[in-house]
């Protein structure tokens, strides 16, 4: 891809960064890394967690003398605190210098920290245009682990937004061209205010070594909540394979995101014909089996997408067939996460109905 089309594809919307909900990391990937720095929203942060687990997602400059505060520069985690490798300053899970080696800590030695919240094991942190507090939330009920398989987590990184990639959720008529689905149908999507739900049956072909040609007919039903999160529940209506796979968009820089996939797979007790296999394996093995070789087809799948979504140029006017359906209510959604931009709403037809079912 050219600059200039690089530059006229962030032009078109509005902001790079959307106001909302967005992936930093995992809990396990911080247990294991300790510290962990990455440019998110177009900001350089780091993450860390304190001894009883409390994750703080902060600037990664130290307020001090403005020491980045990274693995790669020194910084690390003692006892639960920052270090800063600069004057050895540190900082606990709140963002408040709390020790220094050789006076007082200066109360007014903070971190900008970031509103977190997890879900199975997915830490998130607020971006909020201009600072403001998170003006939503994300799912606060746990969900049920019990006979799930762990998550498996696959990213692909490149130039992108996240409005883009979310769309895709409510852009049926790709789902068949691309993907090769069938029977695509249209159950509904509803807005309530920054949540967004849509739901459709659609029948797909895998082939699976050892398996064989598999038919899925399966029902999709996807929860949009702001730009960088959507977590969608599919169910095979066969043999009853449940999924759950969360798609996560994280503008780096301005021009490229990274799309994370999460996925696991509930546990299959009565596998059908097709999977006769797994019926020698005890219950609990049958899970991570199938998320193993379910996942690289959802891989593959959103790679379809990255082809078209990593070259395309936002249309704030598109020529829409009349079949197209939810395009225009969900960039109408979407409006809302642009709250510097009053023009948006401008540049936008008359507000559309926005319940379909
Ligand atoms: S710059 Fe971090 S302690 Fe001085
Ligand atoms: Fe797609």
């Amino acid at each position: 891809m050219t600059a200039r089309q690089g530059n006229v594809a962030k032009d078109a919307l509005p902001s790079p960064f959307p106001e909302g909900w967005y992936f930093v990391t995992s809990r396990k990937a911080l247990q294991k890394e300790r510290l962990i720095q990455k440019t998110w929203m177009g900001e350089n942060i780091v993450a860390w967690s304190d001894d009883s687990g409390r994750v703080c997602v902060a600037d990664a400059y130290c307020p001090h003398l403005g020491s980045d505060m990274g693995p790669a520069t020194g910084g690390c985690v003692r006892d639960g605190r920052l270090v800063c490798p600069f004057h050895g300053f540190e900082y606990d899970t709140t963002g408040q210098c709390v020790a220094t080696p050789y006076a007082d800590p200066p109360r007014t030695a903070k971190l900008q920290v970031y509103e977190t919240h997890e879900e199975a094991g997915l830490i998130f942190a607020w971006w909020g245009i201009g600072g403001r507090e998170p003006q939503w939330q994300l799912p606060e009920d746990a969900l049920d682990q019990t006979g799930w398989s762990g998550l498996s987590f696959w990213k692909a990184r490149f130039p992108g937004h996240p409005q883009e990639t979310a769309e895709n959720s409510v852009d049926l008529a790709h789902l068949r061209y691309i993907h090769g689905y069938d029977n695509v149908e249209r159950v509904g999507m509803k807005v309530d205010g920054p949540y967004l739900w849509s739901c459709f049956n659609f029948r797909t072909v895998r082939r699976i070594a050892r398996f064989g040609r598999l038919t899925l007919d399966l029902t999709a039903d996807t929860c949009v909540r702001g730009l960088g999160y959507s977590f969608v529940q599919t169910h095979e209506h066969t043999i009853g394979l449940d999924m759950r796979i969360w798609i996560l968009a994280v503008p780096v820089d301005g021009v490229e995101i990274e799309l994370w996939i999460v996925m696991q797979v509930g546990e299959i007790r009565s596998p059908g014909r097709w999977l006769v296999g797994l019926g020698f394996l005890p219950i609990k093995f049958r899970a991570p089996i199938m998320n193993k070789f379910l996942a690289p087809f959802q891989h593959n799948d959103v790679l379809q997408d990255v082809v078209i979504w990593g070259r395309k140029r936002h249309m704030t006017r598109p020529r829409l067939a009349r079949s197209d359906g939810e395009i225009m209510p969900f960039r109408y959604y979407c409006a809302q996460f642009y709250p510097e931009r009053g023009e948006v709403e401008q540049r936008l037809p008359d507000a559309p109905s926005v319940t379909v079912q």
